[in-house]
């Protein structure tokens, strides 16, 4: 990830300020929470493009570190090294070490096909048949579908930012209308695609996390989130060369009370991934795990009231927070950090992750003029985060 390290800077940041088109709202320093020895660290905030998001400042022996903050995510990366200079130049730091610099690519990411999650929630809409191709990795296969089937909208899941914007080039090289980009967890995406509406949805050789199964792609919310979506006769393709994963994935598939599944053992495709070149060459196996979908579903709603009561005292707030996890049956809060906006009274940041068990949400709480919002966008609507959102709201009352 980019990050610069610098020392000796000789301007503090003032905030709100604007240099080169990048725009600091405020900045928040550590706070005592964790009891733990630790370095002061900062979150700035910034606006570039009209996304906003946070970098993390951290001392690292004489010097200081800059990077993106890990829970806002933010693509293209070009916004976040153009932030990480900005800040560099506003308080005038000596740079040791930078990866920032311009790539040298020709073609620049095509940004129209690139979306964020809201757009999903708020503005999509199609009359298309959709299909979803999960970590689309060099993109091989997406590109391929996308050519050949243009009545088609396709919507590519990675998490990956090299392999999204490699991506986005090809889709402008080849002129491809039909390509939609996110880069947000398969996991959790699928819960804002209207029920019935795709087709197919492609997941080729995940990683099979041999040694950390809860990481995987493939589980009973994802599988049941996917029957919901599929149309009738829609189909979750599985192709992987890993045996562990298809017995795996078979067992979660026979165990339903729903669909039909067809196994298939070396079956040729038009196009083969970079993957499968590799695998084949070493002579292993490629399974193909297909269910086709017989149900049809109720919509899903996806309008729940995600805000806070009002008159929220942030001083008051932090000193009754407790590092210990809440944990009920079916979710559970931890905070985990808190974060104090210089030069403003009553107002910072918390940290927490929440939700379901297997699929937690990290996000930031800003708490500002004594209101309380989400930083950046809102949870995704999901009964676990709900339920969590519901607890919050009564801790910040
Ligand atoms: C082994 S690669 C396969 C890439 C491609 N499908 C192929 O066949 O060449 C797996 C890809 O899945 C992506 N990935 C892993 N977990 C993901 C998730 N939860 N959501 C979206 N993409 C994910 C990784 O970034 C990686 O690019």
């Amino acid at each position: 990830m980019p990050h610069i390290v610098f020392n000796k800077y000789n301007k503090q940041l003032v905030t709100p300020s604007k240099k080169d088109d990048v725009t600091f709202n405020f900045q928040a320093k550590s706070y005592n929470f964790t009891q733990k020895e630790r370095n002061t660290e900062y979150k700035i905030s910034v606006t570039k493009d009209n996304k906003e998001f946070l970098l993390t400042l951290k001392t690292k022996d004489e010097n200081y570190l800059l990077k993106a903050d890990k829970v806002t995510r933010i693509t293209p990366v070009q916004l976040i090294k153009d932030s990480l200079n900005s800040y560099v130049s506003s308080v005038e730091g000596n740079i040791i070490f930078s990866n920032t610099q311009d790539s040298s690519l020709k073609v620049k990411p095509d940004q129209e096909h690139l979306k964020d999650i809201d757009y999903f929630i708020n503005d999509f809409k199609t009359d298309k048949e959709i299909q979803i191709e999960i970590g689309f990795g060099s993109g091989r296969h997406l590109l391929h579908q996308a050519k050949e089937n243009p009545n088609i909208q396709f919507i590519g899941l990675e998490i990956h930012t090299p392999s999204i914007e490699q991506l986005l080039k090809q889709v402008k090289i080849q002129e491809l209308d039909n390509i939609l980009v996110v880069n947000y967890d398969a996991r959790l995406f699928m819960e804002f695609i209207n029920s019935n509406k795709v087709g197919r949805i492609f997941v080729h050789f995940p990683v099979p996390w041999d040694k950390k199964p809860h990481r995987r792609i493939y589980s009973n919310d994802f599988i049941n989130e996917a029957l919901r979506v599929l149309k009738l006769d829609g189909n979750l393709e599985l192709r992987t060369d890993s045996r562990k994963y298809f017995e795996y994935c078979t067992d979660l598939l026979t165990n339903l009370n729903t669909g039909r599944i067809t196994i298939d053992i070396n079956k040729d495709l038009a196009i083969s991934s970079k993957y499968e070149d590799r695998w084949k060459k070493q002579g292993k196996n490629i399974y193909d795990v297909v269910l086709s979908c017989n149900q049809i579903d109720e919509d899903i709603n996806l309008d729940y009231d995600f805000s806070f009561n009002e008159d929220i005292e942030f001083d008051e707030i932090i000193k009754t927070l407790s590092t210990k996890a809440i944990v009920k049956d079916d979710y559970f809060i931890h905070v985990e950090d808190i974060f104090v906006i210089e030069n403003e009274k009553n107002s910072g940041l918390i940290q927490i992750t929440f939700g379901s068990f297997d699929r937690p949400l990290s996000k930031y709480i800003l708490i500002k003029d004594k209101k309380a919002k989400y930083f950046q966008d809102l949870p995704l609507p999901t009964s676990a985060n709900m339920k969590a959102h519901n607890k919050l709201k009564e801790m910040l009352a």
